[in-house]
């Protein structure tokens, strides 16, 4: 058992719902087996649980563990690749480094690097996008059962336009899937997630693979991408003539519902996105992919007027690298640009986007996403070196809201100095 002294930030109610940022300069969180049990003022901690050990974080700002909701695994080594648009930048920057992940040992070693790429940033929940390779994804689920993150992820699967080594047939899809479904869903704080790579380079046998493991092995998560491209939407419309749109050839291969996260969705019809709130499914948005790979700006305000929920995603390697602070400005930096009427945000929707809007998308809001009582003790602790323009800028900031604003705009993963997921530290 420990108490947490800290100043801390947090979003139990929706800022897109009327909700405002929650912060107490001064709060104990009394930690119990990695439970929140108390959340109550310093002096009324201590007498209510005299032994437990005391730490002190009043030099910080204590937030709770980031959300990412989609990420890939095999492209940590992809990250930094400019100025390609989705298809070549796969072509030429991630596709060469996914093969490499058919060699174990290659594929051990990225996968403790991508790992550490999430508790540095902060991240201690994800929707993991991941590799080709059933023995790339043993690794990875082994790597990350140690650590303790809580992991949704699948093996990845195409059929067609991808690079030989790349491709699967329906029966080898399903008995891999099968086996590392029955290997490693619902062990620890893991899920299984079938992960077609996308329309593009999946047939329609291959999706509906998909949706038969979903309807024979109740409660694992499907995810993928949606309508990040234009190209690419092109290509699908032409690939499934009978679906009605991009989101259709999941739907009716069965891979839509409520444990459904596709990625980007930047250019969606309405039908798409009522289908979607109907359904249940959400979208991961990931801003700095959008711009790196200039997919476009995404429709945030039409997600939420169409009732469809909407988390950030990093999108590593696309995206810029693991930090959700980073996605969290860049997502407000491209509401303000949009041409037809972007969505502004506050430092208080950026926080929740980045946390417990993750933790809804994920239906882990029972266990995450805010700081309350009854809530696990995942949380990132900021805290940036004395004399560094975020340090000097909290110091100074003239409102709590401010105080976070200047953590998107200037926090990066070196400013996080202690992550705990379920009351254990995962980085110090
Ligand atoms: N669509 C299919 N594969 C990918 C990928 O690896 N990254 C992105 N951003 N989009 C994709
Ligand atoms: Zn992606």
């Amino acid at each position: 058992m420990f108490i947490c002294r800290a100043r801390v930030f947090d979003t139990p109610t929706s800022p897109f719902a009327g909700g405002t940022l929650r912060s107490d300069s001064d709060v104990a969180l009394v930690v119990d087996d990695g439970l929140i049990i108390a959340r109550t003022d310093f002096a009324s901690a201590v007498s209510g649980h005299p032994d437990a050990e005391v730490v002190d974080l009043r030099a910080g700002v204590l937030i709770p563990g980031l959300i990412d909701t989609h990420v890939h695994y095999p492209q940590v080594r992809a990250i930094g690749y400019l100025g390609k648009p989705l298809l070549e930048w796969l072509d030429h920057c991630a596709l060469p480094e996914e093969a490499k992940l058919g060699d174990e040992a290659y594929a051990a070693v990225v996968a403790g690097e991508f790992l550490t790429g999430l508790t540095s940033a902060g991240t201690t929940s994800a929707m993991v996008f991941g590799s080709h390779f059933a023995t790339a994804m043993d690794s990875f689920f082994t790597q990350a059962a140690e650590i303790g993150l809580r992991i949704t992820s699948g093996l990845v699967t195409s059929d067609k336009m991808l690079p030989e080594t790349l491709l699967t047939s329906v029966e080898r899809s399903v008995s891999e899937s099968q086996d590392l479904i029955d290997r490693w869903h619902g062990k620890g704080h893991l899920r299984y997630a079938v992960t077609p790579r996308f329309s593009f380079s999946a047939g329609q046998e291959l999706l509906a693979a998909g949706g038969q493991l979903v309807a024979d092995n109740p409660g694992i998560w499907v995810t993928s991408h949606l309508n990040e491209n234009r190209d690419e939407i092109a290509g699908v419309a032409e690939m499934f003539p009978e679906a009605l749109d991009y989101l259709d050839t999941y739907d009716r291969a069965g891979l839509l519902g409520r444990q459904t996260v596709l990625a980007h969705n930047v250019h969606p019809s309405d039908r798409e996105l009522a289908r979607m709130a109907e359904v249940g499914a959400a979208s991961a948005h990931c801003p700095t992919s959008n711009s790196n790979l200039a997919s476009g700006f995404f429709p945030l305000r039409r997600h939420i007027e169409a009732g469809v929920r909407v988390a950030l995603g990093s999108d590593v390697g696309a995206g810029t690298g693991f930090s959700l602070l980073k996605e969290g400005v860049q997502a407000y930096f491209m509401q303000q640009l949009d041409p037809s009427g972007g969505l502004p945000l506050g430092s208080a929707h950026l926080l929740h986007l980045a946390t417990a809007a993750g933790a809804e998308a994920l239906e882990l809001s029972d266990q995450v996403g805010d700081l309350s009582v009854g809530k696990r003790f995942d949380a990132a602790y900021i805290q940036p070196s004395a004399g560094e323009p975020l340090a000097v800028g909290l110091e100074h900031a003239s409102s709590d809201d401010d105080a976070l604003a200047k953590i998107f705009a200037m926090g990066t993963p070196a400013d996080i100095a202690r992550v705990w997921v379920d009351g254990q530290l995962v980085k110090d």
